[in-house]
């Protein structure tokens, strides 16, 4: 017999938290964690932060859901917000990352229609790319094991390698109906890979030659977690198209689909929609969560915590055998093995932190935009010795 009736669609770990306050999480037994996931780079503000507890509990007093058919005063802050942030145009809410990724590629596939005349509209994906579990969305990422049983996936996604723009102009050379390049500028589920600003700048350049949408999947990179409030901004550059949730509302579900330049002013009333996309609880979430990053300065803290952490992880790693890389951007973090490590995650756990791993042989830190120097130094005196137990000497 199931011990409950959830479907099993995760491996669960054996712990329930109860609650949390900042970095820490405490489970039912009153143990307490230091959380190094944010529970895969939702939690921006940590746990319990009073602002976001305020923000939220005052909101749920007034209003949690009036309809997408009337207006909504804090989905238009939020918008002019995001605006004013990315330099881009216009905002569609939704509630997750993969339906703000749906909306990408539904946007994508329309300028294809309309605005170019294609009539099978083709968007360049990469290698370990992930964007999502929907049929479209599976679609487009890379990962073969999660799409095997699903067939057919939707048409219309061409994949080349990673950080590779040779492929790309054979692309353009061969191929008249692509309609858009989508990428994440820094892969997470993919392994936490980076792609270089000169990469970026000259995918611009190219995707402007040809009349190519620029698509940036920041749901995972975006909101401050690099460093800066986009990844993309690392290059100067500026994508059609950006999509958005995880950390937007720190905890609460939101997702957005943020358009520029020939991506905007497409959608009208009827192209799409969402039931609960934006509603004021959420947009009330993701306001405060975009307040606090910028009053308490945690783009800066991102930049200066995550570089801080790969120090200390390269100082008492590198010279271990076994540790093939240590990398990353702000406070997104990967520590590469030469082996599948997907049981430090328990140790991990059992040692009072939480972590995760990717791409089997990828220990992956995403803590939230308030870790301190402190925390640097307690999850890099817990982790390292784990990692040196873990791997032969
Ligand atoms: C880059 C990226 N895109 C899309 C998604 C899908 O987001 P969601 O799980 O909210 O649908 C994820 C989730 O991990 C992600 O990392």
């Amino acid at each position: 017999m199931p011990l409950s009736h959830l479907m099993n669609t995760y491996a669960r770990l054996p712990v329930a938290f109860t609650h949390g306050e900042g970095v820490w999480l405490f489970d039912e037994a009153g143990k307490r964690y230091l959380d190094a996931l944010s529970g895969i780079a939702v939690t921006t503000l940590g746990h319990n932060h009073p602002r976001l507890v305020e923000a939220i509990s005052a909101q749920a007093g007034k209003v949690l859901h009036t309809s997408n058919l009337y207006r909504i005063p804090l989905q238009e802050k939020l918008a002019n917000r995001l605006a004013e942030i990315s330099g881009m145009d216009e905002v569609f809410f939704c509630n997750s990352g993969l339906e703000a990724n749906e909306a990408a590629i539904k946007l994508a596939r329309f300028y294809g229609h309309k605005k170019k005349g294609v009539d099978l509209p083709t968007i360049v994906v990469m290698e370990h790319a992930f964007h999502g579990r929907s049929l479209a969305t599976l679609s487009a990422t890379a990962n073969r094991k999660a799409q095997a049983g699903f067939e057919p996936l939707v048409p219309g996604f061409l994949r080349v390698p990673y950080k590779d723009l040779d492929a790309l102009r054979q692309v353009a050379a061969r191929n008249r109906d692509v309609v858009a390049v989508m990428l994440e500028v820094l892969q997470g589920e993919g392994g936490v890979h980076i792609v270089d600003n000169s990469y970026l700048c000259e995918l611009r350049a190219l995707c402007d030659v040809h009349g190519w949408l620029l698509i940036c999947d920041e749901v995972q990179c975006g909101v401050g977690r690099t460093g800066k409030w986009f990844g993309w901004q690392h290059a100067g550059i500026r994508p059609d198209i950006m999509t958005l949730a995880k950390g937007l509302g720190s905890g609460i579900p939101i997702g957005a689909c943020v358009t520029a330049g020939p991506a905007a002013g497409l959608f009208q009333p009827g192209n799409h929609a969402s039931t609960f996309g934006g509603n004021p609880l959420a947009c009330a979430a993701a306001l405060v969560t975009l307040d606090v990053i910028a009053r308490s300065k945690l783009l800066t803290n991102a930049s200066r915590v995550g570089e801080a952490i790969r120090e200390r992880f390269i100082g008492a790693l590198a010279a271990v055998p076994g540790v093939v890389d240590i990398r990353g951007l702000g406070l997104m973090v990967g520590i590469e093995l030469d082996r599948p490590c997907g049981e430090l995650v328990a140790r991990a756990l059992e040692a009072g932190f939480l972590i995760n791993v990717t791409a089997g042989n990828v220990i992956r830190l995403l803590p939230a935009l308030i870790f301190s120097n402190n925390d640097v130094k307690t999850l890099v005196d817990g982790i390292a010795p784990l990692i040196c137990d873990f791997l032969p000497q």
